[in-house]
């Protein structure tokens, strides 16, 4: 097991089976209210640096460390003295001689990477402009729960080729998965990431910029904001650009009858999906949304915790 989870590619194929193990695990004594008496991170810390907005990502890893007996620290990094040019190096040396654990959701890849290798401590990447691994491990388990398995299933990406498709495209290589991907030419996903994705030969990865295609008979059918944090001044050409890449009930009409839609949250309705696909029956976004609390929880035990 690796120290850190900065990518999807710091957890094997046996470390993603055992998350969802002890996921399921942590949503059955949470549903029987037997979450108690378990507290595997009792006299544990946790620091959380946010250069970003979060809504899910913040509350559910803080609740995730208070329910299994840890605490968190919720830090804005431009209150930190990060953000007035203390070197990364410096701080994420200094945090391991206070805590046990660090969160990063920042921009650069670069600098949740550069934290991973002067701290002694485990840093999990609570994403960056390239990847958002803590969400596709979520959703992946989402999925299982929801269909049984991941094996079989087309599951279909539909939108910017941004850090959620690009935590999808490794998750894809690892887990064996059928992944179409349908963007704007324009806004391909990485396509390093693509070709690295490709090489493992293990599952199917489609990639095409016909929405129409990658929703056809789709199992699953995934969308994500045009503009990401950060894009915000693009957001009206994004509009523009992304034109017929909206999930809405046509595209839905063309995926198999029992599909399921996904949607990382925040959501912009009426751009990238409708209202009536993101509250309509074909939807599990909010169970989506639910399961990032025990599949953090159960990341938070793997790194931080003792061997269970
Ligand atoms: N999906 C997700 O990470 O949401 P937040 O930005 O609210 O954390
Ligand atoms: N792609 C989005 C994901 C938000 C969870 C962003 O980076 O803003």
């Amino acid at each position: 097991m690796q120290k850190d989870l900065v990518s999807i590619k710091d957890f094997n194929t046996k470390d993603i089976e055992k998350l969802f193990t002890l996921s399921l695990d942590l949503k059955k004594r949470r549903a029987k209210s037997e979450g108690e008496n378990f507290c595997p991170l009792k006299g544990k810390t946790l620091a959380m640096l946010f250069q970003k907005s979060s809504t899910r990502t913040r509350v559910s890893f803080e609740t995730g460390m208070f329910l299994l007996g840890g605490k968190a620290l919720y830090l804005n990094t431009t209150d930190l003295q990060v953000g007035r040019g203390e070197p990364v190096k410096d701080t994420a040396r200094v945090l391991s001689r206070y805590v046990d654990g660090i969160l990063i959701r920042t921009f650069l890849q670069e600098e949740v990477e550069d934290f991973a290798e002067f701290a002694s401590i485990p840093v999990i990447n609570g994403l960056t402009d390239k990847l958002h691994p803590c969400q596709i491990l979520s959703d992946m388990f989402t999925i299982q729960e929801k269909k049984g398995s991941l094996e079989d299933l087309k599951i279909a990406y539909i939108g910017d080729g941004n850090n959620i498709a690009h935590s999808w495209l490794y998750a894809a290589a690892e887990m064996g998965l059928h992944l179409w991907i349908a963007c704007p030419e324009k806004y391909q996903p990485d396509k390093e990431i693509i070709n690295e994705a490709m090489k493992a030969k293990k599952g199917k990865i489609v990639i095409v910029h016909d929405p129409k295609e990658a929703a056809d008979q789709a199992d699953i059918l995934y969308t994500d904001v045009w503009a990401s944090m950060g894009q915000e001044k693009e957001k009206e050409n994004r509009i523009r650009d992304f034109s017929g890449f909206q999930l809405n009930d046509l595209l839905l009409q063309r995926a198999k009858k029992d599909v399921m839609v996904m949607h990382c949250l925040p959501a912009h309705r009426e751009e990238e999906i409708t209202d009536s696909v993101l509250e309509g029956r074909h939807s599990i976004i909010f169970d989506q949304a639910e399961n990032r609390l025990y599949v953090q929880q159960a990341i938070l035990i793997m790194l931080l915790g003792a061997e269970l």
